[in-house]
């Protein structure tokens, strides 16, 4: 049997696919309780520390709504107002907190930071997104693949654009555990580091999942089942890149000509914010400088039927909740 208890959750490459189904299941658990209203609080008396070096919405929202929905008290340290990183080292501040919370969650910038912090506060530790991964993403976009087309394996997917990212690099070791077709479709300039891609190779074979890289969109997208992209330029990237990425990745917009190659059952996901219209502040800069009215993905994909990006948000609460209820429930 799987237990979880008492341990962190840093990247994808220290669980198991058992333990990565195990949380899955949890999460659907969790999720019809919820709406059911038949859940049960496994974290009372308990209390979290979220850190926050970077901005967020719905990873933020995710810990706090599923710990207090599990009857623990939360702790929120934005990315300013707290010692840590300019007064006080992650080392010091992993025993500061791990000697009055049970659990810790942390975004930040380096995956070194997440991987010291649960190392020195003794508790259980949840990344919530680095520049190198983002776990708790994954189980949310597992979990809706499930629901919407009933199983991993075997599933095609490709990750259009920026292949470097966090995202990329979570949703390729992901795949490779679920014994998923997974492609990475980039430019070559952004493929994913070879380190990282001949590691998620070695990890399919045991899985019977497949890793493709590949700079072709025709090759790439042909008969998939979903069609996942991300930003072009991640949270703490430098403005200059900007123009380039731009440049680079404008053939690899998600747009209705790309969806009509892939199944036509297909889905589109994104785990969001998304840059599809000029209505946001970051919208309406890259429009007047480039005059762009979308990014990753048009307006018209994000909107249409096949798009199911909400309910992916969504499944952020409900699998960040088992994750904290895994390691940290009674
Ligand atoms: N997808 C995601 O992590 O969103 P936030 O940045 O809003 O947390
Ligand atoms: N790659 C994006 C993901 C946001 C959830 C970033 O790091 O900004």
């Amino acid at each position: 049997p799987v237990n979880l208890r008492g341990r962190s959750f840093l990247k994808l490459l220290d669980y198991s696919p058992k333990e990565i189904n195990y949380l899955l299941d949890l999460s659907r658990d969790l999720k019809r309780a919820k709406y059911t209203g038949t859940e049960r609080q496994t974290m009372k008396g308990k209390n979290v520390a979220l850190i926050f070096e970077k901005s967020s919405t719905r990873t933020r929202c995710a810990f706090e709504v599923g710990a207090m929905d599990q009857g623990a008290g939360v702790t929120y340290l934005g990315p300013t107002g707290s010692q840590m990183g300019t007064k006080e080292t992650v080392k010091d501040t992993a025993r500061v907190l791990g000697g009055m919370y049970d659990g810790i969650e942390y975004r930040g910038f380096s995956q070194e930071a997440v991987e010291t912090l649960s190392e020195f506060s003794g508790v259980p530790v949840w990344n919530g997104l680095t520049d190198e991964f983002h776990p708790t993403q994954i189980l949310a976009d597992w979990l809706t693949i499930k629901e919407h087309k009933g199983h991993l394996k075997g599933i095609k997917f490709a990750y259009v654009g920026d292949g470097r990212n966090n995202m990329a690099n979570s949703l390729m070791i992901g795949a490779a555990k679920m014994g998923m077709d997974f492609r990475i479709v980039s430019p070559k300039s952004l493929f994913p580091e070879q380190e990282l891609v001949d590691n998620a190779k070695e990890i399919a074979k045991e899985n019977d999942a497949k890793i493709t890289v590949t700079d072709s969109v025709d090759d790439g997208v042909a008969g998939v089942d979903v069609i996942y992209t991300d930003v072009w330029v991640s949270m703490g990237e430098p403005e200059e890149v900007w123009e380039e990425r731009i440049n680079l990745l404008k053939p690899y917009q998600v747009n209705k000509e790309m969806m009509n190659k892939a199944d036509s059952e297909a889905i589109f996901m994104h785990c969001l914010p998304s840059f599809h219209d000029t209505k946001t502040k970051v919208g309406k800069d890259i429009y007047e400088k480039f005059g762009l009215e979308a990014m990753e993905v048009t307006d018209e994909v994000f909107e249409s039927k096949q798009s199911v990006v909400f309910a992916e948000a969504e499944n952020r609460m409900h699998t960040i909740k088992a994750v904290m209820v895994a390691t940290l429930g009674d």
